[in-house]
């Protein structure tokens, strides 16, 4: 039988749950959770602007939207607007027969084999900064300032190769101003048009400007022909799927501005809390310690290193649990569709919340624990497939998901063979610009082993 009226906050008479929503939304999902359940409605905005939007919490709800009935869940939620706004249709964001030809094109450039190729440059640049911070009189970081700055080395260097002197600068400058504007605009209930003069929209206006320069400027080389490189913007340039299509110029730049959106920030918030968490749990330190010296006696990790490490390998999905870099997935509905008995309408706005269903308690017993052998292979069985998806799922599933395991794994193992750590900062609250950031500094004392 299916419910008439989805429970959820009545909120504010003129504004329903918008300030709640605004203020902190994950808290504001995980009562919700608490009081009405695995679907909740929320309302947001003033009347004639007001945005009605359906929270599933549970894993068979996620499952649905993003797999068995991914088809009725489009991605034209307002995030994604916006993103498509400033960064184009990239891989991300595209759908219909665009999204199928691309993904056709780009796919075989994240096979297993193809990342693995990857694990040279991470343990570089990884070690790289374990010797900058050899230097560091004090011995005392900040651990998300430290990640955000490789994983971005790390994945200029995998799309731009030895590029990466000339893009660097330009990404570091004016990357964060643009996440910034996406941000700012996808949470906004009335956007000003993009055109008008405003400072915001100039300053977005002119780092996308100076992106794209230097975006196209490299692919054009690489088009020519003269510039035979083997990395990502290398192969986007020279792919070509079975009907011999390939993507033109804008596509890859369109596609080389998505995996720097989506690639980097994730990855470096991961790193991050699982550094943090490791300084505050010295008995789980302590076992990845053990398994690290085990494994590689001292010398570098290697992509096939991977499978002989699965107690990091466990502590990073545990990270991904509590903080999942991608803490909010959503969709807009196409279609009516009945989801934990309740009636989604065509039209809805649908949110998922990895972090909400990470901490779901008939999925997860004192969900707030940092215990990463809930992840051992006979504990993920028993679970539903989808009471851990960090990486959405379905056909839309991150394709970014191994490289990324890849660069946390390795960059662990390189930092665990040199340092302990001892935490300075309790973690603190977060914030959710797209992706999760914390709100405080994270720092760490390192302590040399
Ligand atoms: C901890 C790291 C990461 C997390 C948590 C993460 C999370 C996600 C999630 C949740 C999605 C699905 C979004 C949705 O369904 O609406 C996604 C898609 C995607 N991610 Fe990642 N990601 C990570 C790293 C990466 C990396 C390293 C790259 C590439 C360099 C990447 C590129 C992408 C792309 C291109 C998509 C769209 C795939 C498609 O629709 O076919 N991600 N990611």
């Amino acid at each position: 039988m299916i419910a008439t009226r989805i429970p959820g906050p009545t909120g504010h008479p003129l504004i329903g749950s918008l300030r709640a929503l605004r203020r902190n939304i994950l808290d504001t999902y995980q009562r919700a959770h608490r009081e009405y359940g695995d679907v909740v409605l929320f309302t947001a905005g003033p009347p004639g602007w007001r945005l009605k939007i359906h929270a599933v919490f549970s894993a068979e709800g996620a499952q649905r939207v993003l797999a068995t009935e991914s088809a009725n869940f489009r991605k034209d939620s307002r995030v994604y607007q916006v993103i498509r706004e400033s960064f184009g249709d990239g891989l991300l964001t595209s759908q219909d027969e665009t999204y199928l030809r691309q993904r056709r094109l780009v796919q075989p450039l994240f096979t297993r084999r193809q990342v693995n190729r990857y694990a040279d440059a991470i343990c570089d640049e990884a070690t790289a900064m374990i010797t900058r911070w050899r230097q560091q009189p004090d011995g005392v970081i900040d651990v998300v300032d430290e990640m955000v700055e490789l994983t971005l080395r790390v994945v200029s260097r995998v799309l731009f190769g030895t590029d990466i002197d000339a893009a660097l600068p330009v990404v570091r400058r004016c990357f964060p101003t643009l996440s910034a504007y996406i941000d700012r605009r996808g949470r906004s209930p009335l956007r000003i048009p993009r055109k008008w003069p405003t400072p915001a929209n100039r300053r977005a206006h002119a780092a996308r400007r100076a992106l794209y320069q230097i975006c196209d400027e490299i692919v054009a080389r690489r088009r020519e022909g003269f510039d035979r490189q083997e990395d990502l913007v290398g192969l986007l340039t020279r792919a070509v799927d079975s009907e011999g299509a390939r993507l033109s110029a804008d596509e890859i730049r369109d596609q080389i501005l998505i995996f720097l959106f989506a690639g980097h920030e994730t990855t470096a918030t991961t790193l991050a809390y699982g550094l943090h968490l490791l300084s505050g749990h010295p008995e789980v330190e302590e076992a990845a310690h053990k398994e690290v010296d085990q494994v590689l006696a001292g010398r570098l990790p290697t992509a096939e290193d991977l499978e002989a490490l699965p107690y990091l390998t466990m502590v990073v999905k545990e990270t991904m649990r509590l903080y999942p870099a991608a803490p909010l997935i959503g969709r807009r509905a196409s279609a009516d569709t009945t989801i934990g008995g309740y009636l989604i309408p065509a039209g809805s706005d649908v949110s998922l919340s990895p972090w909400v269903t990470h901490r779901h308690p008939e999925y997860w017993g004192q969900p707030e624990r940092f215990d990463p052998l809930r992840f051992t292979p006979e504990r993920e069985a028993e679970r539903p497939r989808y009471a851990w998806f960090p990486f959405g799922g379905g056909p839309r599933a991150c394709i970014g998901q191994h490289l990324s395991m890849l660069e946390s794994v390795l960059t662990l193992a390189v930092i665990l063979q040199a340092y302990r750590l001892q935490p300075l900062d309790p973690v603190g609250p977060v914030t959710v610009n797209i992706t999760l950031r914390p709100l405080t500094p994270l720092r760490c004392r390192l302590i040399p082993r």
